[in-house]
């Protein structure tokens, strides 16, 4: 039997070009692991500064992954997905057939080809709209608002069914994620924020910055998911983790704030949009508990300031910004260009998946 804890690990990341696997991959590869890629590349170009280092990638799509194509993999870590709220609205019919059905389908052939461990990357999105104040726990009601958020917690419930003594899911229910990666994303809070301040010379926040958004740095997720490779399998088997820590527990507000004192630009809360109904405020305990080797490192002001300076060397625009580096308007431009199909398929194969 293959006792993860003690070896190099055979790894398949999906999802391995985009914010978090850009970032996860190499970092899995630094640790001593096999990674092999998964992924179509929806991002292939979008990047700020150098492009990522790339390991060896399936240019496959996640609804169509063989047996054949897990063969040999000791556990399979689960980026790819259409990947936030906005995206989810797209069409959720797709976000249905991408986040979900075809996770299913990956985790029964992962089971059938032998796979043993799957890394889910979940999100704390799944409390959705969270008493006020309140703090949740791995165990409180899940409120998803959104499809994507629903989809997370049904691919939960149905790895759920297929967790057994030779198939270990983890769910690691990922706070929302901040920091700089080679395919970094502007549609995320920090990231947003910081960039309009270096574009617009103003931190501009459209709702009345209420709700609370937990974070977490990029770099802490694969390192959080590393533990989860590493763990005995007792310590990860069928159990939902949050990841993130405590002490990024933030308001919008407050997060605009922290990015116009390290960007020293004055921060307006406009209060104009309708209130997001996302708001939880995140316990991150048992994360300690089941993986004690994970610390997380990254402050908020730690990882805006990394955001500030990667933005003037990378000499950001305000293009790169509202397109590139913005998912759903980088698939707007695909479709509209007519290189995917209504189904987020390519129409052909890119020539540069990466
Ligand atoms: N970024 C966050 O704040 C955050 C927070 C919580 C959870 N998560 C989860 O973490 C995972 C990774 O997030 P990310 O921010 O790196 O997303 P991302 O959008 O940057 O990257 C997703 C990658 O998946 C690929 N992909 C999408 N559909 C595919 C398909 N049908 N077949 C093959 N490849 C496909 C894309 O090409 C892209 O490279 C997602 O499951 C997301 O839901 C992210």
């Amino acid at each position: 039997m293959v006792e993860l804890t003690t070896k190099r690990s055979r790894v398949l990341v999906t999802g391995n070009l985009g914010y978090i696997g850009s970032v996860l991959a190499p970092y899995f590869e630094r640790a001593g692991h096999t990674v092999v890629g998964l992924d179509t590349g929806l991002f292939a170009g979008c990047d700020l500064g150098p492009p990522p280092s790339v390991v060896p990638t399936l240019a496959v799509d996640l609804r169509d992954v063989t047996v054949d194509d897990l063969r040999g993999f000791d556990a399979i870590v689960h980026l790819a997905a259409l990947s936030n709220d906005p995206l989810g609205n797209l069409e959720p019919g797709l976000t249905w057939a991408i986040n979900h059905a075809a996770s299913i389908t990956l985790a029964q052939r992962a089971k059938e080809a032998g796979v043993r461990r799957f890394l889910y990357a979940s999100s704390c999105s799944v409390y959705g709209a969270a008493e006020d104040g309140a703090t949740v726990d791995e165990d409180a009601p899940m409120r998803p608002t959104t499809p994507y958020a629903a989809s997370k917690v049904r691919v939960e419930d149905d790895l759920h069914d297929l967790a057994d003594s030779d198939f270990s899911p983890v769910y690691l229910r990922n706070a929302t994620v901040f920091g700089v990666s080679p395919r970094l994303r502007a549609d995320v809070v920090l990231n947003n924020l910081v960039g309009t301040a270096y574009l617009d010379r103003e931190v501009r926040v459209l709702s009345d910055g209420s709700p609370w958004r937990p974070l977490v740095h990029v770099q802490d997720v694969a390192a959080a998911f590393l533990a989860a490779l590493e763990a005995e399998r007792d310590a990860i088997h069928d159990v939902a983790v949050n990841v993130g820590s405590d002490e990024c527990n933030y308001r919008v507000r407050e997060l605009a704030e922290l990015a116009g004192e390290v960007t020293g630009c004055p921060v307006a809360i406009l209060g104009e949009a309708d209130p997001d109904a996302r708001s939880y405020r995140v316990d991150f305990s048992r994360l300690g508990q089941v993986l004690p080797a994970f610390e997380a490192r990254w402050t908020a002001r730690a990882g805006a300031e990394e955001l500030q300076a990667a933005y003037v060397a990378h000499g950001l625009t305000r293009e790169q910004f509202a397109t590139r580096l913005t998912r759903l308007a980088r698939i707007d431009a695909l479709l509209n260009d007519g290189l995917l199909d209504h189904s987020l398929r390519f129409v052909e194969r890119p020539a540069i998946v990466a």
